[in-house]
């Protein structure tokens, strides 16, 4: 079956079957590998990516559930060569170490700020939950979700 649906920007048409992972078209057809293969359930964050600007797991979203919509991959985040602010912000926080969790923290704080663009260290600690780090910088990691609002906040016109 034909799948229409828009990866980074780009319009994609994908034959497969409907029940296929999104995860799976991301990595093996499309050769996008920025979202990580963790628990497979649903349960770590690490596949996450953005479907119309809110964060999903694309381990357990089929891709029929993606059929004409915008699916953003942490490949689609940087316009002409600068990276999202909130890419900027995990480097200059340094809220990583081996980074496998990464790209799924930064969707998933992407679609956070989406939604609220000011929240407090409890609605980041509450919205990222479902994003597990191996390695423990969840403080780091909360310190840039907060630099990357308050540059945002900055940003906005008043
Ligand atoms: S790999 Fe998708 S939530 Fe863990
Ligand atoms: S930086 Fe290693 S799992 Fe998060």
């Amino acid at each position: 079956m034909a799948i229409e649906v828009s990866v980074n920007g780009s319009p994609r048409h994908i034959e497969a079957d409907p029940d296929t992972p999104l995860l799976r078209v991301l990595r093996d057809t499309l050769g996008l590998t920025g979202a990580k293969y963790g628990c497979g359930e649903g349960l770590c964050g690490a596949c996450a990516v953005l479907v119309d600007g809110h964060a999903v797991n694309s381990c357990v979203t089929p891709l029929s559930a993606v059929a004409g919509s915008k699916v953003t991959t942490v490949e689609g985040l940087e316009t002409n060569g600068r990276l999202h602010p909130m890419q900027q912000a995990f480097l200059d926080k340094g809220a990583m170490q081996c980074a496998y969790c990464t790209p799924g923290m930064i969707l998933g704080a992407i679609s956070l700020l989406n939604t609220k663009p000011a929240p407090t260290e409890a609605d980041i600690v509450e919205a990222m939950d479902g994003h597990i780090c191996r390695c423990g910088t969840y403080p780091r990691i909360v310190d840039a979700i907060r630099l990357a609002a308050s540059r945002q906040a900055g940003n906005r016109p008043r």
